[in-house]
């Protein structure tokens, strides 16, 4: 019952750190954060309330720069300020070995004027999202290109200076990593695009960046992660060719895993309904196993996260289902899986630190996914593919 190849520890060889187990508790916004990018109290009490279990914790997604906040209530790496916040937000998950790694993205053009206090979005080119209310962002300038590479940098230096074991740099979910992959949103002709090897120019010069902040800062070993979203369904869009080129390279970069965007763990192509297997298979294909994969996506049950491993991917990220179920991890370990929560009653959502704007948030935007009790459930892949419409790209 408790002999899970799941709860087994995972090392990170080349770092010599060891993770407690495989479960991972994926990046989920909040929207809890003051409106400068604080960290607040209620959203300690969530992290407190969920950590612990997990062998790794992937915060909310924070931003490294102004121009790079997507959504109010975000986390903000943008500043030295910020760093007492963020090590309050690690020292809140650090609870019995869960490691904390801290997210960090910019918005790109996935934000709004208002979010940014009346100035334009930014992007790799001027090309609008195809998304309702989508605003048309302006290009960086190769200047801004360099200074953004800078902040990320800096924002990984905060991390580790405020306590995190690692960061994710958020190269999926359509924000301003995957804007420079996307042969959508990045019609530049210097040396950040134009081909498929230019247009990877962006998201491998942020990890080189992050790097140099880890050489120069980290007293001890730190992590790096990268996520990606494999496939865009607009022409012309990131293609599961493209994504096995771009994985091809980052092998050779200082990533010690990738993640992979999705609402289904064992989704197929959104484009090409003549690949017959799971992205996440192929990609780990391509990956090998010297950099482990995290494979997310409706895992729910200790079977479902079973199936991951099986299927030789190292670690399952529980996303929702950490949310009905904050000690998903400890009732396996103690043999007592029956009474786990796979779905959510409303009047809990209070004592799972749901409150507040992140309930007003899971409400609006994932309420068929959340599985709430009083609710008629529906069938699941109709949200597990809105999912995917609402972060990695697909509409
Ligand atoms: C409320 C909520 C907030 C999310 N915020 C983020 C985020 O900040 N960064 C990110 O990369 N993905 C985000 N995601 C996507 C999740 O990390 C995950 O990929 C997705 O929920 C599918 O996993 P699940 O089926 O286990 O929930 C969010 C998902 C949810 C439900």
């Amino acid at each position: 019952m408790t002999n899970y190849k799941f709860l087994e520890p995972y090392t990170f060889e080349k770092k010599g750190i060891t993770v407690k187990n495989r479960i991972v508790i994926p990046p989920m916004t909040e929207m809890m954060s003051f409106s400068n990018g604080e960290v607040t109290r209620d959203e300690l009490r969530y992290y407190r309330i969920h950590t612990g279990g997990a062998g790794m914790f992937i915060t909310a997604v924070a931003n490294v720069n102004d121009e790079g906040k997507g959504f109010e209530g975000e986390l903000s790496a943008a500043d030295d300020k910020f760093i007492p916040s963020l090590a309050s937000l690690a020292d809140a998950i650090h609870k019995n070995g869960t490691k904390a790694i801290l997210q960090i993205f910019s918005a790109g053009r996935m934000t709004f004027t208002s979010v940014l206090r009346g100035k334009q979005p930014v992007s790799a080119s001027a090309v609008k999202a195809l998304r309702n209310n989508s605003e048309e962002p302006r290009a960086l300038t190769e200047e801004e290109v360099e200074q953004t590479i800078k902040d990320f940098g800096a924002a990984t230096k905060r991390a580790i200076l405020a306590g995190f074991d690692g960061v994710e740099i958020h190269g999926a979910n359509t924000y301003l990593i995957q804007q420079f992959f996307s042969p959508h949103s990045n019609r530049r002709d210097d040396k950040w695009g134009g081909s498929l090897e230019k247009r990877m120019a962006f998201p491998f010069a942020v990890i080189d960046e992050a790097q140099k902040a880890i050489d120069k800062y980290a007293k001890k070993p730190f992590i790096m992660g990268y996520r990606l979203s494999p496939e865009e369904v607009e022409k012309p869009g990131i293609t599961i060719e493209d994504t096995l080129a771009f994985v091809d390279a980052i092998k050779n970069k200082p990533i010690d895993y990738l993640h992979v965007s999705m609402g289904d763990v064992w989704r197929k192509s959104l484009n090409d309904s003549s690949i017959d297997k799971p992205l996440n298979l192929m990609i780990k294909e391509h990956l090998g196993q010297d950099i482990p994969l995290i494979g997310v996506g409706d895992i729910q049950s200790p079977a479902d996260a079973e199936k991951v491993m099986d299927n030789g991917i190292e670690f399952a990220a529980i996303g929702r289902e950490s949310l009905r179920e904050p000690n998903w991890v400890e009732k396996v370990e103690s043999g007592d899986e029956n009474a786990i929560r796979y779905t959510l009653s409303l009047s809990d959502h209070d004592a799972l630190g749901l409150s507040g704007t992140f309930w007003e948030f899971l409400l609006a935007s994932f309420r068929p996914g959340l599985q709430i009790s009083s609710d008629k459930q529906t069938d699941r892949s109709l949200f597990n593919n809105a999912l995917d419409g609402i972060f990695a790209g697909a509409k």
